[in-house]
């Protein structure tokens, strides 16, 4: 089969390692030049991964038969739809059914129609001073967030970036009036208190299977302190669970998923593709954070490594509509995934720095290395103001998997930053007991 991925980061140099395991031909479309998938694909082309018509037709030229979408912003404009026009297979969402994502008012909307668990105080303004009355009715716990699209970067929370209810309004008034996000929009949600999770879920549009969970890292420093951003790190655990949830947990968060998606069927806008919700677990259950259109990044990279059955033939029936749980099945290993970003990531990040990465090191240490934002020059690797490239390591338990993770790490020289608490035992453990806590 000819599969064509959209998208040039590191989720998508795991999504491209998934279909080269199945037995087809690998074509790229991307932005950017990612060094691992160049070296895998068939044929690559590079391009504004946005532009409906030169997907279509570098895609038609192809005899492309399936394509996957990495990314949300393709769905957003429609790639899904004219592909699907076009008589190829796309496992992902089409424009209408991504809007769980590029939305996050329809989101809200959706659950509050039909009833859905887990969803939170909120109210969407596109006038400050209303959005001032209720972000002081909810005494200032709040987080402030842009409407529409961000790429992880927008949201902002009493307490962690806010300091006051000043602070508060003052962003929200920011969002409306900047149009940050594209939509002169603010949605203000309670802020809630727990742990984060993701969970990942392949979806045919009428039921979804679930992935094993995972835990990512999206503030910038240690010890999760400093801005947010598209993550730094994530872990899962052989269980398919984390180290601070029950299965009850995790159950929850997947009948909440196939509640959305029968609900977007109920809509007219049938969801096919893989679908991934944030979660926070809190003392009072747990609640939807976001919705994504697409596999995570970094989580990705987590959870299909561990896929043992055809990738392909999942994707396949996504897009058919007739996928069965036999088709899936996850080896149980701990996995822990750390991002190499340039210096400065997140606030002033350094580009065209040289880094150097020594693949058979890595590979020597039974690390996998996933490319991510980086130019390749005569065959040198440099840095671009994203992040550069991830390592996952992957073991029975977690602390080996991490050690993997560090190991293989020290192959990779140059200007970099890494959050090296990630997976330690130290940070697990302390989510462990904060958890406790809430619970009593
Ligand atoms: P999002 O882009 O919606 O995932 O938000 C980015 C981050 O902000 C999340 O991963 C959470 O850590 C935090 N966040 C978002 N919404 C809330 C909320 N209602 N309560 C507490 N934290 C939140
Ligand atoms: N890991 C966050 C995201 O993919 O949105």
């Amino acid at each position: 089969m000819r599969v064509l991925v959209i998208g040039g980061g590191a989720r998508e140099h795991a999504i491209c390692s998934a279909v080269c395991k199945s037995d087809a031909e690998l074509y790229a479309f991307m932005k950017n030049a990612n060094p691992g998938i160049k070296k895998i694909a068939k044929d690559y082309f590079l391009h504004d991964e946005c532009n409906a018509q030169k997907v279509l037709s570098y895609a038609l030229n192809k005899n492309i038969e399936l394509a996957i979408i990495g990314p949300e912003a393709p769905e957003e404009a429609g790639v899904t739809n004219v592909l699907e026009k076009h008589g190829i297979m796309v496992a992902s969402p089409s424009k209408e059914a991504a809007e769980i994502e590029t939305n996050k008012e329809f989101m809200r909307n959706i659950m509050e129609k039909y009833r859905i668990r887990g969803s939170v105080k909120w109210k969407s303004f596109s006038n400050a001073e209303m959005a001032k009355e209720f972000i002081e009715m909810l005494s200032g716990e709040v987080a402030v967030k842009p409407v529409g699209l961000t790429g992880g970067k927008g949201v902002k929370v009493a307490g962690d970036h806010l300091k006051s209810i000043e602070d508060a309004v003052k962003y929200a008034k920011e969002v409306i009036e900047k149009k940050i996000g594209g939509i002169g929009k603010v949605i203000i949600e309670e802020k809630v208190v727990g742990e984060e999770f993701t969970l990942q879920a392949f979806c045919d549009g009428k039921n979804i299977f679930p992935m094993p969970a995972v835990q990512d890292h999206k503030r910038l420093l240690p010890d999760d302190k400093g801005p947010n951003t598209g993550g730094m790190g994530s872990y899962s655990c052989k269980d398919g669970i984390l180290p601070f949830m029950t299965y009850d947990d995790y159950e929850e968060a997947a009948v909440i998923l196939q509640k959305i998606i029968e609900a977007l069927k109920r809509e007219g806008r049938e969801y096919k593709g893989t679908i991934y919700g944030q979660f926070m677990l809190t003392s009072d259950g747990v609640k939807v954070i976001e919705i994504n259109a697409r596999f995570g990044d970094p989580e990705a990279m987590n959870v299909l490594p561990l896929l043992k059955t055809d990738f392909v033939d999942i994707c396949v029936s996504m897009a058919e509509g007739n996928l069965n749980s036999k088709m899936i099945s996850f080896e149980a290993k701990s996995t822990v995934c750390k991002y190499v970003v340039p210096e400065g990531y997140g606030i002033s990040p350094k580009a065209n720095q040289e880094i150097f990465v020594n693949e058979e090191g890595i590979r020597e240490e039974g690390g996998i290395l996933f490319y991510a934002s980086v130019n390749e020059i005569d065959g040198k690797i440099y840095t671009t103001t994203s992040r550069s490239l991830a390592i996952v390591g992957i073991a029975e338990e977690i602390e080996e998997a991490e050690k993997i993770c560090e190991r293989s790490l020290q192959h990779i020289k140059g200007n970099v930053f890494i959050r090296h608490d990630i997976g330690k035992k130290e940070l697990i453990e302390k989510r462990i007991k904060h958890m406790e806590m809430l619970r009593g």
